[in-house]
């Protein structure tokens, strides 16, 4: 797999090594700012756990450990994956979201790895404005270069599919949350904020709306298209815990014992979209997934898990843009 030693990636490693003790993980990381092995230090010496350093877009890199390891298949996380970065350095969202996929499908053509499963998002489709939620089949409309990043690497690998019979299938989630999300990200970053005195910079009036995953239930999702989905297939992964941005941050300064004077209203992001909602019925239908973790439940424990990992995010804060 690749871009396990960022959020996503390292709960679904953790995820594996619980839930199939026989298979051996290759991570391949480029270790960019997002990339933390701190994040794995329970599992760096697993057996079954092996570390690469190295960049999906620098083809020898990926070739030699496809090779080495006799990769059967693949699960791409790597990805930068912050919209306001995209907005700032769109060319890094190109190559890494873009042109290592390209790659990656490349070297799964030459050497016959069994399945490919790329990770994308539910913002390839663009704002719902009319809250209608969107199947697989939906036009794709990104906003953001990270989103038209991500859209076109769904659709290269759909023709790789198409052309060339590449066994890829792709899954488009919600917002996830859960531990280990990189303090630049709502959550994380109002947590840290608040515990840190500092205001909670929202964007706009707060009422753009998400829908918020938790990370192990799109783990499991994952795993799911990985072992049982269907080559050139799409699956879409909601959790249909709708909610306003204004609304987790209330939530989050209600648990810390912070007034909502903290809330510092600012300048909204370009293009922002007001509303992400997709219709996930395909694979709870096909492949028998359903989301698990209540979300009132699961956001406080998250809250909490930031709460008590301050010796995870301090180091991390250097790295966090301001807004
Ligand atoms: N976080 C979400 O809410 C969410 C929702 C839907 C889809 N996704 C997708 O899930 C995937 C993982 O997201 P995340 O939130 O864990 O991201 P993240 O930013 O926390 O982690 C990304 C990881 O990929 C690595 N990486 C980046 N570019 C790389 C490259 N060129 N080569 C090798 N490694 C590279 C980084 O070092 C890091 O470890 C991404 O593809 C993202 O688009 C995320």
């Amino acid at each position: 797999m690749t871009g396990g030693a960022g959020f996503i990636g390292a709960n679904f490693i953790h995820y594996l090594l619980e839930n199939h003790s026989g298979d051996q993980i290759v991570n391949f990381d480029a270790l960019t700012y997002a990339g933390n092995l701190a994040n794995l230090a329970d599992v760096k010496n697993s057996a079954h756990y092996h570390f690469v350093e190295g960049n999906i877009a620098d083809k020898d890199a990926v070739t030699k450990t496809i090779q080495q390891y006799q990769i059967d298949t693949i699960v791409n996380f790597a990805a930068e994956s912050h919209v306001d970065r995209s907005i700032r350095h769109p060319d890094e969202f190109v190559r890494s979201n873009f042109v290592g996929v390209s790659t990656l499908l490349d070297a799964v053509k030459q050497f016959d790895v069994r399945k490919l499963v790329q990770i994308s998002t539910d913002e390839v489709y663009g704002s719902s404005q009319s809250g209608s939620q969107f199947d697989e089949s939906a036009t794709l409309n990104p906003s953001s270069p990270y989103s038209a990043t991500k859209a076109g690497a769904d659709l290269l690998a759909l023709s790789y599919f198409k052309t060339y019979g590449t066994p890829v299938c792709i899954t488009r989630s919600a917002n996830n949350y859960g531990p280990f999300q990189f303090p630049e990200k709502l959550i994380p970053l109002m947590v840290t904020n608040g515990m840190r005195d500092k205001q909670l910079p929202v964007y706009g009036d707060g009422k753009n709306v998400r829908d918020w995953l938790h990370v192990a239930d799109n783990c499991r999702a994952i795993d799911a298209v990985l072992r049982k989905g269907q080559p050139g297939n799409v699956y879409n992964i909601a959790a249909h815990n709708y909610a306003e941005n204004i609304q987790i941050v209330e939530k989050i300064l209600k648990r810390l014992g912070l007034p909502e004077s903290k809330i510092d209203y600012v300048t909204d992001r370009p293009a922002n979209d007001l509303r992400y909602s997709i219709d996930d019925s395909k694979i709870r239908r096909e492949l028998g997934w359903q989301p698990k973790i209540d979300f009132d439940e699961g956001i406080s424990q998250t809250i909490d898990w930031y709460l008590h990992h301050e010796d995870w995010w301090r180091p991390l804060l250097q790295n966090v843009q301001n807004r």
